[in-house]
């Protein structure tokens, strides 16, 4: 067995006013993983994140990054955050430069690359989340989508083992969710891990390899997207509706009274694949 990228054992993080975000939370984020975090308003996503880059300190438990465990010893925290690229729920905690290309090269200055090195991956990160026409602006003047854009746009310039992104389509247009879904896509590779939080069950369902599922501070879930959204006992438990896709294939055969499958349709092609050949059958 490999050793995951990021391990949780028994992690609660209590904030000064004695809210009790997360409660004994053990979890492991394997190396090269697309991951989705749901979990309705309140369950401790966002604590999740700041825990993963180093940015809150759990109040007990452990936490191991590529099976060492964290001591926040100041290197080692800078480390860690060159390694966690972490994009905020809201961008305005994220952008303070003068100008979105600024703000887009601040990452991989930070990161102690040459000149040549930090313009080549800002002005890569640019071209993929389209922010060329922004790149002159304060980025306190942009709409938030486009703040959006431009958090996600620094943190792809960093290159980071780890990209943690908090509700990343979240305010985005349709045609900027799909853009953004399909960067995450292709920056993906083996030593590329990607965890996102988000409420749109429909879009975790199609992106991720994994779900996890957080309730009240707890884990209620780690797992495989179909085996996740099938336990209807725990989308009840956790507020979580069931992928559309997935529920009308579901109510189709059963309608049809066709036993249910092994394998669900993921994609709206797989989808109509799956349809037309149970309709010629
Ligand atoms: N700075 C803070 N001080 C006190 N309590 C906090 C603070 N930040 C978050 N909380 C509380 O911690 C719990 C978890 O909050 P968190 O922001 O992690 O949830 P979330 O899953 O990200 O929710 P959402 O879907 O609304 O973004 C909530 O009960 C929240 O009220
Ligand atoms: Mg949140």
């Amino acid at each position: 067995m490999t050793t995951p990228l990021i391990s949780f054992e028994n992690i609660s993080y209590q904030y000064p006013d004695k809210t009790l975000a997360l409660k004994s939370l053990s979890l492991h984020i394997d190396k090269g993983k697309k991951i989705a975090l749901i979990g309705n308003n309140g369950a401790g996503k966002s604590t999740l994140f700041l825990l993963l880059n180093g940015l809150l300190i759990p109040s007990g438990g452990k936490i191991y990054f590529n099976g060492k465990v964290l001591t926040y010893k100041r290197v080692e925290l800078k480390k860690l955050r060159q390694k966690v690229g972490i994009v905020f729920q809201n961008p305005d905690s994220q952008l303070f430069s003068s100008s979105v290309y600024e703000d887009i090269k601040f990452g991989p200055k930070n990161l102690g690359l040459s000149k040549e090195e930090i313009q080549k991956a800002a002005d890569q990160a640019i071209h993929l989340t389209e922010t060329e026409t922004l790149k002159e602006k304060p980025p306190h003047f942009l709409s938030l989508g486009q703040k959006k854009r431009v958090a996600i746009a620094g943190i792809i310039a960093m290159n980071p083992e780890l990209m943690v992104l908090d509700e990343p389509t979240a305010g985005l247009d349709p045609y900027y969710a799909k853009k953004i879904m399909q960067i995450l896509n292709d920056i993906h590779h083996e030593n590329r891990t990607i965890l996102l939080s988000t409420h749109n069950v429909d879009l975790a369902y199609e992106w991720a390899d994994e779900i996890i599922v957080l309730h009240n501070g707890s884990l209620l879930a780690q797992g495989q997207p179909a085996k996740v959204f099938q336990n209807r006992e725990l989308l009840k438990q956790s507020h979580i509706n069931q992928p559309m896709i997935l529920e009308i294939y579901q109510q189709l055969l059963n309608t049809m009274n066709i036993p249910l499958p092994r394998e669900y349709p993921i994609t709206q092609k797989d989808f109509v694949e799956k349809l037309s050949s149970l309709l010629h059958t």
